[in-house]
């Protein structure tokens, strides 16, 4: 018998992928860049067990089992049994995978991203595999190519039409820039969203904005934010953030019919920050949107103290929630100096659900005492 457990991190793009050139592969129209947050407070984990008793393949997910040939999980593994030495013991046996996220799925949280990383890395651990597997991960989903890489990640989509140049590199590791926080604001949205799959599908079939995007402004992009991350310049990483969050959006409005992810909360957080940012007299906080309304948010940590004692008093929380979540934040009076050159008045409580606050992290880790596994030695749920 032979058992691994990972965990690995969500990644939070500041230049987006959206759109593909190649459907059954995952390739991209464009290179992206994100960063992997810290799998402390927010990952993916999974453990997978192999044994010449078992029986058959099994998948559990957050607790459900699941089929075992859907499509991505079967490319993912196959890619990846390729690559193994085809002599070793557990090649030959059925195996047993449970993968959990430690965040709630129902926030829209990139949770494919992280899972599908954890996956691979977990069969390349399982497989004793030693090179290249963003790949792999890529043919799970898209951008979890870039959660096997941990600090600042760019996913270069390549030109072979095989995708084997389709890969993430790292651009600088997660001490690179160790002031960096994120601060994820989760809407309190009850709407069903189309996937990012079928969102970004559609836009490739019907939007000619997305031409536009990928031949004139994503190279000079992520020359711009990569000058950025490499200089700690947070103001030039800021605009080109944004800018590049509302070029996604901006797309899947150009989309037909048209994909709208961010709500009434997200755009009134999208004002927020940008008056923040005139009073702060520079671009001192930054927001990305992915495919839902929470509003990721970058900025330094000498900034969190009173940015969130904003975000606190323009969005009152609801009573009863546990509201903060992650590294613990500070807790400042609200200068009213602010509240008073801003205008800011209060909305009604409870448009957010919580705060999650974290920080860039490592990439993917082995977990090797045995209590972490997930699962018990006859391969079931513990
Ligand atoms: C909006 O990786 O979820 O988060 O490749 O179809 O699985 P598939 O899509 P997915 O797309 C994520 C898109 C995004 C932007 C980004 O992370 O770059």
């Amino acid at each position: 018998m032979k058992v691994v457990t990972c965990v690995a991190p969500v990644n939070i793009a500041v230049i987006k992928y959206w759109g593909k050139r190649d459907e059954e592969l995952i390739l991209p129209i464009n290179d992206s860049i994100s960063a992997s947050l810290s799998t402390d407070i927010m990952c993916a984990k999974t453990t997978i067990m192999a044994s010449p008793l078992f029986k058959e393949n099994k998948f559990w997910l957050n607790g459900k089992e699941q089929t075992f040939d859907s499509p991505r999980l079967s490319n993912c593994i196959k890619a990846i049994r390729a690559r193994c030495d085809g002599a070793l013991p557990q090649f030959t046996w059925n195996i047993s995978i449970c993968s959990e996220n430690n965040f709630p799925t129902a926030a829209g949280l990139a949770s494919s991203a992280a899972g599908y990383a954890c996956l691979v890395y977990a069969l390349a651990q399982l497989y004793e595999i030693k090179g290249e597997i963003s790949d792999i991960a890529r043919l799970g989903s898209g951008s979890a190519c870039r959660s096997i890489y941990g600090g600042w990640v760019q996913w270069h989509k390549g030109d072979l039409p095989t995708g084997a140049d389709s890969i993430a590199t790292q651009i600088a590791p997660a001490d690179h820039w160790p002031e960096m926080r994120i601060i994820v604001l989760v809407v309190n949205d009850c709407r069903k969203k189309y996937s990012s799959t079928s969102g970004m599908k559609k836009t490739t079939e019907t939007s000619t904005l997305i031409q536009h995007r990928a031949k004139n402004v994503v190279d000079q992009r992520i020359k711009t934010i990569t000058k950025a991350i490499l200089n700690k310049d947070f103001e030039s990483f800021a605009e080109t953030t944004m800018k590049d969050s509302n070029q996604m959006h901006a797309i899947c409005m150009d989309t037909f019919p048209p994909c709208v992810y961010m709500n009434d909360t997200s755009h009134a957080i999208v004002n927020l920050v940008h008056s923040y940012n005139e009073y702060r007299k520079g671009q001192k906080v930054a927001y990305t949107f992915d495919a839902g309304p929470n509003a990721c948010i970058y900025l330094l940590q000498s900034e969190v103290e009173q940015f969130i004692s904003v975000v606190n008093y323009v969005f009152p929380q609801l009573a009863g929630v546990e509201y903060y979540r992650g590294l613990s934040l500070p807790n400042k009076q609200l200068d009213q100096k602010i509240v008073a050159e801003l205008r800011l008045t209060p909305y009604e409580a409870g448009m957010l659900k919580y705060i999650i606050y974290t920080k860039v992290g490592a990439g993917p880790q082995e977990l090797d005492h045995p209590s972490e596994h997930l699962l018990q030695d006859n391969g079931l749920l513990k």
